[in-house]
């Protein structure tokens, strides 16, 4: 079964409440109405009631059934903005603002998930990536144990004997430009947690560098090493090792001759990349070059599950974020 099979079975197991705050967007729409016929979630569709029903109507949708909150009207508005207002007076919030601020859809539905009205918000199909995670990083903030938010790639690479047969995650691709050695542990030992929520997989966790094991010196590597202590102290009980080169980590004849006491060289299955570059640009090498299929990025760290979609993405793309959101928010 592939992963996203996987994730649809998951998520109609126990049903959440998935908010998309881009309610009046033609793929939100036609995501909405798949989501409810798959019974993967209970979705709301936040925006104005009038341009949400006659747009469905002319698109021929169906949305009988799912929940529509317009911020301008909903009874508990006020409520939210005092909850705003609450979290972030002391970063210069006011209770006038407040109320002006909640009412964009992606502050009112990060509140929403705030306070426990609903279990996760999916979006991004308009907005960037930065005004997503804003609102996120300001008010649901991070789950206890882990410093940041970071975002994985679940990476599908067909014919690959890599992984686990082919399965494996990176990390960090999509939040943290430039990581801090303690940041880096964080981001590790995020993504060994999701590789074991989402991927069912028991993770070996690559710490990778341009260096194996001391061959190199460089303070970037010194980066990198720092970070594979801290996070190997912090979590005895997961195999991280570091710093390795992409071959040391993956390939066993050369984790044999470079790293042959690593408990990971040789068979890791999760990737963490030493910053955002080399994260973005690595995971799309392989989706390019290897045809692999790249599911994410899947936000990890958030205290309740807030993810990201790519503008240029499909009603498809949306349907199957909303489902790793709500099997994350089990
Ligand atoms: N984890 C947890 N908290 C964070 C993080 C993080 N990774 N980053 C920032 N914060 C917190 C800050 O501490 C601050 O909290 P406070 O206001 O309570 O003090 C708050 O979030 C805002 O922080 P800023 O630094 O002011 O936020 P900024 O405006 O710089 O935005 C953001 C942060 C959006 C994550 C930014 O770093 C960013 O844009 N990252 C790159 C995103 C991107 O473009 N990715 C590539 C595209 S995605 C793709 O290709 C798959």
């Amino acid at each position: 079964m592939g992963f996203m099979e996987k994730m649809w079975e998951l998520a109609k197991k126990d049903l959440k409440t998935i908010l998309l705050p881009e309610g009046e967007e033609d793929r939100n729409l036609i995501a909405a109405e798949k989501i409810k016929d798959n019974k993967l979630a209970k979705v709301v569709l936040i925006g104005n009631e009038t341009k949400i029903t006659t747009r469905a109507k002319e698109l021929n949708l169906n949305l009988d059934g799912i929940t529509l909150i317009d911020p301008e009207t909903y009874e508990k508005t006020p409520a939210y903005a005092k909850e705003l207002y609450e979290i972030r007076k002391n970063k210069g919030m006011t209770e006038e603002k407040a109320l002006q601020v909640v009412k964009d859809p992606l502050y009112f539905g990060t509140v929403m998930v705030k306070v426990g009205d609903a279990d996760g918000m999916v979006s991004g199909a308009i907005h960037t990536t930065g005004d997503l995670l804003r609102p996120g990083l300001q008010i649901v903030k991070t789950t206890p144990g882990i410093s940041i938010v970071s975002g994985t790639f679940v990476m599908q690479v067909p014919n690959c004997q890599y992984g686990q047969d082919g399965l494996l995650l990176f990390a960090d691709c999509a939040v943290n430009p430039n990581p801090t050695a303690e940041e880096l542990a964080s981001i590790a030992i995020a993504t060994a947690e999701t590789a074991k929520k989402l991927c069912g997989m028991e993770p070996r966790v690559a710490m990778l560098s341009f260096s194996t094991m001391g061959s190199a010196s460089h303070e970037l590597v010194d980066k990198v090493r720092k970070a594979t202590e801290l996070a190997k102290a912090q979590r005895p009980d997961l195999a991280i090792d570091g710093e390795l080169q992409l071959d040391a980590a993956l390939v066993k004849e050369v984790a044999e001759l470079k790293a042959p006491n690593s408990p990971v060289a040789g068979k890791a299955n999760v990737l963490v990349f030493p910053d955002l570059q080399a994260g973005n640009i690595g995971y799309k090498l392989v989706q390019r070059f290897a045809h692999a299929d790249a599911v994410g990025p899947i936000c990890q760290g958030f205290a309740k599950p807030i993810n990201d979609l790519s503008r240029g993405c499909s009603a498809e793309d949306i349907v199957n974020v909303v489902a790793i959101t709500a099997v994350q928010a089990q």
